[in-house]
């Protein structure tokens, strides 16, 4: 399901010159619930997020001053999120109205939400890529609505490059290279804090999104299969951990192994690194006005391995709570912050979320002032899902065995061998589990 999900999303974008521009004043139309309600939703942090989710919900709020719109900030880290998700779920509490979830999570947040095709027109739905709204279709009932879309790529800076004649890497090994060289230089230059390259490296899913990639880019398939083929134990893999744990203390900090999203961009940003693995993000808010790095930087499809470049295919979308107290609020609150007006407006800010709306990929203003665009295009063409249709509700515990395992061989308390053997014995007892 998700390979179509990515060969439906990457069919959108090519046809994106065909579809119409979203016209501004759209929510012109928008009708308002009744009555008085407030509607928390639970929503990210990562780099400026925040920030727009509450500039959102102020719109909102001025549109429907009955309703009050409450974001409530949750951990960075999608695994510790979903925990923290779960707590609520299980207690069937209707404490949060909307929750911001992980593209990977419909099979997971199946049984807690609404189904948003009972409160979105044929057309409305139409509106959005086929492909991500597939993926979020669990036995025929849409989870989620999709809000932005990422996928991983490599930041590298264009002065360093060009001051050490380096071109941008486009194999593994050339990366390691270019980024020993950079290092060693800017250190000898005096910038002890100086490192070559930053990642996640941290136990947790983003660490499964980094060794997803190294993965993919060496065997062309993820660690499960859409037929639920187990694909760890192979030399190709093997070399690659191997190769990774040898950054550790290398060209990356030792730290790297606890580095997050938001770790990696603050060395990176502060001009303390030569590349970087990040989502979309880093671009605008690296940019922007004040950051030491503002282009002098620039963003590429990750380097290729034996078999291909990968991205880890990420997004996030918005849910309605099965257990609301305002259900017509909360779906009026969700299809406003999701609309592809709003989708604009948070693709023009430096954090410049890509939209889940093809149309938007046409828009003249967002062409011309969302300098991502140009570039997302090659780097989605290399994104792949994360085996997360074919584990469905299982798949945080699918991910976790992989994260764990992956992180003990960066940290060094195993060898990659052993590690993949034991990705290996703990995922076939998880499709056992599951009847697989
Ligand atoms: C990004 C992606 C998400 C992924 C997460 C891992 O937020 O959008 O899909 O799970 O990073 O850290």
């Amino acid at each position: 399901m998700f390979k179509k999900l990515l060969s439906l999303l990457l069919l959108g974008l090519l046809l994106v010159s065909f579809s119409s521009v979203v016209a501004q004043d759209d929510m012109m139309g928008f009708e308002c619930p009744e009555g008085e309600a407030t509607i928390t939703a639970a929503g990210g942090a990562v780099g400026d997020e925040f920030e727009l989710n509450l500039e959102q919900a102020e719109r909102y709020m001025a549109l429907c001053p009955n309703i009050t719109v409450e974001f409530i900030e949750m951990p960075d880290s999608t695994t510790e999120r979903l925990g923290l998700y779960q707590q609520f779920w299980q207690a069937q509490s209707p404490d949060v109205d909307l929750y911001q979830v992980d593209v990977i999570w419909a099979g997971i947040i199946a049984p807690h939400t609404v189904d948003m095709f009972e409160h979105m027109s044929e057309e409305l739905v139409g509106e959005y890529f086929e492909g991500m709204i597939n993926g979020q279709t669990i036995d025929g009932r849409l989870e989620a609505i999709p809000w932005f879309t990422d996928s991983g790529g490599l930041y590298y800076r264009t002065d360093l490059l060009e001051k050490y004649e380096l071109d941008v890497p486009t194999t593994w090994d050339e990366l390691a290279e270019a980024a020993a060289i950079i290092q060693e230089g800017e250190r000898a230059e005096g910038n002890s804090e100086f490192w070559g390259y930053v990642w996640q490296g941290n136990s947790y899913e983003g660490l499964t999104c980094d060794a997803h990639e190294w993965l993919v880019a060496e065997t062309g398939e993820t660690f499960i299969s859409p037929e639920g083929e187990i694909n760890v134990n192979n030399d190709a893999f093997v070399a690659a951990l191997e190769r990774a744990a040898s950054w550790v203390g290398g060209i990356s900090p030792e730290a790297v192994t606890t580095y997050q999203e938001e770790e990696s961009r603050a060395v990176w940003q502060a001009g303390n690194a030569a590349f970087m693995r990040n989502w979309p993000y880093a671009f605008g808010l690296g940019n922007a006005e004040g950051s030491p790095i503002a282009d002098l930087f620039d963003y590429a499809p990750l380097p290729m391995g034996a078999e291909r470049a990968a991205a880890c295919l990420g997004g996030w979308q918005l849910a309605v709570s099965n257990y609301t107290d305002n259900l017509e609020a909360a779906v009026s609150v969700a299809l406003f912050l999701t609309s592809p007006e709003e989708q604009k407006l948070r693709a023009l800010s430096p954090q410049g979320a890509n939209p889940t709306v093809p149309a938007l990929y046409d828009d003249p203003q967002l062409i011309e002032d969302n300098p991502l665009f140009a570039r997302m295009g090659p780097i989605l063409e290399t994104a792949f899902a994360r085996p997360s249709g074919v584990t469905a509700e299982r798949y945080n515990d699918a991910s976790t065995i992989f994260f764990t395992n992956v992180h003990d061989v960066l940290t060094g308390s195993t060898d990659a061998q052993t590690a993949v053997e034991d990705i290996e014995f703990d995922l076939e007892d998880l499709l056992a589990e599951m009847g697989m």
